[in-house]
This record gives C-alpha cells, structure tokens and sequence, in this order.
C-alpha cells in the first residue's frame, strides 16, 4: 500500500523491493522497472532537489557517482550523475557496465546516447572490434536499458545533465570494459567512485520544527 508521509526515493525502492521479491528473470525484472523509475523522474521535490546536487567530477581516470542508496537485500544501487557546465565539451569514455543490468534515466536537461554492436568473437586479448548502431538525443523522463556488456557512451551538448541510474550492483568495485574504437582497443578498469550523497533534504521532524518556532 502507498504510504503518503514516504519520499519519492522510499516509494522508489518499496516498488522496487516488492517486484524483486515477485520477479527473478533479470531481463522481465529490469523491463518491469522502467516505469516505476519513470515515476521517480517525474517527481517534482526530486527534480527541484537535484538543482544542488554536486557536480560529478572524474579524477584518477575514474567517473564519478553520486551514492543515494544501495539495496541491503536485492542488492541494487540507486545513483545520480551530475554533468555541469565545465564538463562541456568532453565526453565520456566508451564503455560497458560488465554484468550488471542499469536503468539510466534523465531527469534534468539533454544528452545523446550512443550505443556500439561488437563485432568481434572476444577472443583477442586487448581487441575489441565496435560499430555505432545508435545515436540519439535524449531528455528528461528518457530511460535507457543497458543490458550486461552492452557498449555504450553518453555526450553532452552544452547543457548540465542529470541522470539517475540505477544498477543490479553497486558499481566502482568491479572492473568494466574500456573501448577506443579508433585503434580497436579493448581494456578494463574499475567503474565510477560512489560518493554518498542525500537524493531529498531532509525533513526535520516534528518536535525540531516546534522547537524552531519557539526560538523564534
Ligand atoms: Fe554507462
């Protein structure tokens, strides 16, 4: 039962949790999300709040994500990725997530999305042979589902971006696959940094608010 005092972030994860328990196949399972995350793009306290979300800033060769919460049971991350006004310009590496599945949603601004087929049987160590199959602009409300190892990048076209993703598996803790279609290259690191960070402000409750009006 929807519970009104819960945040759009708590309602999130208890939609989220109650398919887990009901649905195993991952690819049923993170098709069924799509729509329940759509719910939490289009919250209006969480569009307003990621105005102050922090920049995600690279550093040491890896992405940044900002940590809004981490499932202790199914295991699912909820995450925000900020682009700002310096990032302007620079793209994101070419990627995969490995074996996770990820919802990337955009709540904030717009962005393309390419995607890449490999062509190539994986066999080479250090070769990966990629083709671009997409190139799409994308807006807010827009959800991309990026299956295991699908090859993808976004790129950012002079607008601050903001997306909330959410991932099968925590990311930073596992290597993922690096592409450089220009020499066919193929390597791994270790995914975006997590950095804890508060999707809502927090409401105070009750009593501070009381004790607020009587300092007043
Ligand atoms: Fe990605």
């Amino acid at each position: 039962m929807e519970n009104q005092t819960q945040n759009a972030l708590e309602r999130f994860v208890a939609k989220t949790r109650e398919l887990f328990a009901k649905e195993r196949d991952p690819e049923k399972r993170w098709t069924a999300l799509s729509p329940i995350l759509a719910e939490l793009l289009a919250d209006a306290e969480v569009i307003e709040a990621s105005k102050a979300w922090p920049d995600c800033v690279p550093a040491d060769g890896r992405a940044e994500n900002l940590l809004f919460y981490e499932d202790p049971d199914y295991g699912f991350a909820v995450n925000g990725l900020t682009k700002g006004t310096a990032r302007q310009g620079a793209r994101a590496r070419i990627h995969d997530h490995a074996h996770i599945y990820t919802l990337y949603g955009v709540l904030d601004g717009r962005e393309r999305i390419e995607k890449y087929e490999r062509l190539d049987d994986r066999s080479k160590p250090g070769y990966a042979k990629i083709r671009k199959s997409v190139d799409q602009m994308v807006g807010p409300g827009e959800i991309d589902l990026v299956r295991p190892y699908e090859v993808h990048t976004e790129v950012t076209v002079g607008e601050r971006t903001v997306a909330v993703i959410i991932r099968s598996q925590k990311g930073g803790e596992f290597n993922q696959g690096r592409y450089v279609p220009e020499r066919d290259e193929y390597y791994e690191s270790l995914g975006p940094r997590q950095t804890p960070c508060e999707m809502l402000p927090k409401k105070a409750k009750p009593q501070e608010q009381n004790n607020n009006r009587v300092s007043l």
